[in-house]
């Protein structure tokens, strides 16, 4: 990753306006001297998510979610910081600077080895390429021919052929000037305990993984022979490669994906033969099951995501898993369903492309195709099976937004099972009723998450108050934008009053920030914060503006603080038998506050 200098940063983050890059995802309504909109990381009807345009700071009550505009890219568009940074420098018509100065060597020495990881994986493609043609590969040719995989189609995916040896790729890369140390980094080679180094793939079909900006970030192998223990190898996490970051294919269907939607499935061979069949808008999963964040990127890819998961009872399953996800991340989903083949890619071998596209344009809405699977598990003509179902299907209903859509599925089940519309009804408006509650909790809940986050929900609950922990949030705000609070208080601010580890050190990193600065600039502040949690408690605290005397609010909250800390410690010494001394700082907290 190139580093880049921080003028460079900065030049960027002035010309950036926060609510300007947010505009394009999300619509944001004034409020005051903030924006409010619907919160584009998690689903919501209203809008929690809110935009403080003089400290360039973002905020989800709901979720948590917080940051500076390099945060927001680095989600909203799945990058990391270099990348969001890149990103926003060419929106801004910045040219970045590279940073000098006597780091610079480590610092282009982390960029060079992914450069060069990416190099090597686009080699390596290459080479097991080239490997499908020689004599030792007739297998993998049969293998393909077996399962219909055409030349053209195993050149657009780039399919290869690792060799049946020890050492071929190892000796390949090395040749090409590659160290075996980068070699095992890039996930190619593996070394065992005796410190022997061998190729990780060995006698497979290679199937390169590709970003969406081109790079073969990884590789998935697949066994020639059935029964080896092992079907599919893939890369393991490397530098350049996070499973749960990115898709199968995604690099050849994202095109097509907004105006035809996305078809998951789960396999490789799945996106493979749907693919050569004409049907290119479709990924899969890297080998787990799908992640929020791949959720996510399909959001960002598809107007609309049709699960196609494999038949069995595991692939059912993991659909409904997925659905989940997909639906939570705000996806439209609707489900392929078919029968007598147990993934798509065996479905189209057996019954054509045409049966396919039918079963695309037969498929359910995410609901009706959760409500039909339910319906077959019970036998609707015994009457506590009867009860069970409806039960359930309630639940589901409950959870749906859109009363029209409710209305449609209540009849369908009032005339299957030969109940009122009234006691279905009855039923759903109970479980809305008790999710409501329930949802207040949880909202509740969510906003602290960053003090959860911090010291643990427990233990935040059991040890400090509610109260001191507004005050340590309110004292870390105040300290941060308030010069004059931080000239009074600087001195008399003990760490050992605040609670969570996180609080601890950002008291610690913003006295060391305000030493240095004259201005309170709290997205610049964020940048400098390296751990994810600190940062997302950094921004939620920062978000807040205290209006009023901020003096006196330091010193109040400061008491406060202050006073908890010694009843803490008093609490101590009387368990420790030492009541004296318990009693003599007990005194200290007389007449005050907390
Ligand atoms: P499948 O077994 O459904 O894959 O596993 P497939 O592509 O249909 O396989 P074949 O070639 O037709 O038999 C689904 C996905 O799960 C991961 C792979 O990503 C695979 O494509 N997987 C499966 C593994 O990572 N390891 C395994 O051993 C099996
Ligand atoms: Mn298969």
């Amino acid at each position: 990753m190139p580093r880049y200098a921080q003028s460079s940063i900065n030049e960027v983050s002035r010309r950036t306006s926060l609510s300007d890059v947010v505009s394009g995802y999300v619509k944001l309504k004034r409020n005051g001297t903030n924006y409010v909109g619907l919160c584009p990381f998690h689903k919501e009807k209203t809008g929690s998510f809110h935009v403080d345009e003089d400290k360039q700071l973002f905020y989800c009550f709901g979720c948590g979610a917080g940051g500076n505009v390099y945060d927001f890219i680095m989600r909203a568009e799945n990058l990391d910081f270099v990348d969001a940074l890149q990103f926003l420098a060419q929106r801004a018509g910045v040219t970045l600077e590279e940073e000098r100065g006597t780091s610079k060597e480590k610092r282009e020495e982390d960029s060079d080895r992914r450069r060069r990881i990416l190099e090597m994986n686009r080699l390596a493609a290459r080479h097991f390429y080239e490997n499908l043609s020689t004599s030792g590969a007739e297998h993998a040719r049969a293998y393909m021919e077996r399962r219909g995989l055409s030349k053209r189609t195993a050149i657009k995916f780039g399919v290869g052929f690792a060799a049946d040896g020890w050492d071929d790729l190892l000796n390949f890369l090395k040749e090409s000037g590659y160290t075996q140390e980068e070699i095992v980094t890039a996930g190619l080679a593996v070394k065992n305990e005796k410190g022997r180094i061998y190729d990780k793939f060995r006698n497979r079909l290679m199937f390169p993984i590709i970003d969406v900006r081109g790079n073969v970030i990884a590789f998935g192998g697949r066994a020639l022979q059935e029964g080896d223990p092992a079907k599919y190898m893939n890369s393991p996490e490397t530098p350049v490669f996070h499973k749960g970051r990115n898709l199968f294919a995604l690099n050849l269907a994202k095109s097509v994906g907004a105006k035809n939607g996305l078809i998951l499935v789960e396999g490789y061979m799945d996106v493979i033969a749907l693919y050569q069949a004409g049907i290119e808008n479709v990924v899969a999963g890297l080998g787990t099951a799908l992640t929020e964040e791949q959720a996510r990127l399909l959001k960002r890819y598809a107007a609309q995501v049709y699960v196609c998961y494999d038949s069995d009872e595991a692939g059912q399953k993991a659909a409904q898993k997925a659905i989940g996800l997909l639906t939570e991340a705000g996806n439209t989903v609707k489900v392929i369903s078919y029968q007598g083949a147990k993934d798509p890619d065996e479905y189209i071998q057996k019954k054509g492309v045409e049966s396919f596209k039918a079963l695309l344009s037969d498929s359910k809405e995410s609901l009706e195709y959760q409500l039909l699977r339910l319906r077959q598990r019970y036998d609707i003509y015994d009457v506590s099976q009867k009860i069970s179902f409806l039960t359930e299907a309630a639940k589901i209903l409950a959870e749906i937004d859109s009363e029209m859509t409710r209305e449609v599925y209540i009849k369908r089940l009032a005339a299957e099972t030969d109940i009122s519309t009234e006691s279905i009804k009855t039923e759903i408006s109970k479980l809305i009723y008790y999710k409501q509650k329930k949802k207040t909790r949880k909202e509740i809940y969510a906003e602290n998450r960053t003090e959860r986050l911090d010291t643990g929900f427990t233990a935040a609950v059991q040890q400090q108050s509610i109260a001191t922990y507004k005050a340590e949030r309110l004292l870390l705000n105040l300290l941060f934008f308030h010069r004059r609070v931080y000239e009074v208080m600087a001195e008399r601010v003990e760490s050992e009053w605040f609670t969570g580890a996180i609080h601890k050190s950002l008291l610690s990193k913003i006295m060391a920030y305000r030493a240095g600065e004259e201005e309170a600039d709290a997205s610049a502040f964020l940048v400098t914060l390296t751990d994810e949690q600190e940062k997302q408690t950094a921004a939620s605290v920062l978000y807040e503006s205290f209006v009023g005397e901020a003096v006196q609010a330091a010193k109040e909250a400061a008491e406060k603080l202050e006073t908890a800390f010694l009843k803490k410690r008093a609490g101590e010494l009387v368990r420790e038998g030492k009541v004296k001394e318990a009693n003599e700082i007990l005194q200290r907290t007389k007449g005050r506050r907390g």
